[in-house]
């Protein structure tokens, strides 16, 4: 019996992480990122589902599915839809468990249209700037929280 389910969602474009501007983002792949994401998990007792999808009903019909199926945190790189979506912002709001924003990227020292997140107004905390590691620092915050919980 696992401890309980994680779902970690990538926006869009990051299903070329590790070559999209690897000066930005790094050489790790979506691939490395996930299954060590899911090391982590089993190691801890934890179900850890991903899912990346460039399109945004995709991503929420994926929040909303989350909603029904017992998962306890979402951790969350929206990407660009980040800047933009409300959408992804309403889906959250109607998901009970607790959310992670994830960013690769510091995107504070980045364009200004990046400095403005929707998903923030939601995520219980936010990482960004400390590269693919976020995901990991966002998945032993979620357990920590989880397990006090
Ligand atoms: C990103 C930052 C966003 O501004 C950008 O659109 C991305 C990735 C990051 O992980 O640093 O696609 O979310």
């Amino acid at each position: 019996m696992s401890q309980g389910k994680v779902l970690v969602l990538h926006g869009p474009n990051l299903n070329l992480l590790g070559t999209r501007q690897p000066e930005i983002y790094g050489h790790e792949t979506l691939d490395d990122v996930n299954n060590a994401l899911r090391e982590k998990a089993d190691l801890k007792g934890w179900e850890l589902n991903s899912f990346q999808s460039n399109h945004e009903g995709a991503l929420i019909d994926a929040i909303h599915a989350a909603r029904l199926d017992g998962t306890l945190a979402i951790i969350i790189n929206p990407a660009a839809y980040t800047h933009t979506s409300v959408a992804i912002l309403d889906a959250l709001n109607a998901f009970e468990g607790t959310v992670y924003e994830v960013h690769i990227s510091n995107v504070h020292q980045r364009e200004s249209f990046r400095h403005h997140s929707y998903v923030s107004l939601r995520a219980d905390g936010v990482i960004a700037g400390l590269g693919t590691q976020g995901y990991q620092a966002a998945l032993d915050a979620a357990i920590k929280a989880l397990r006090k919980a």
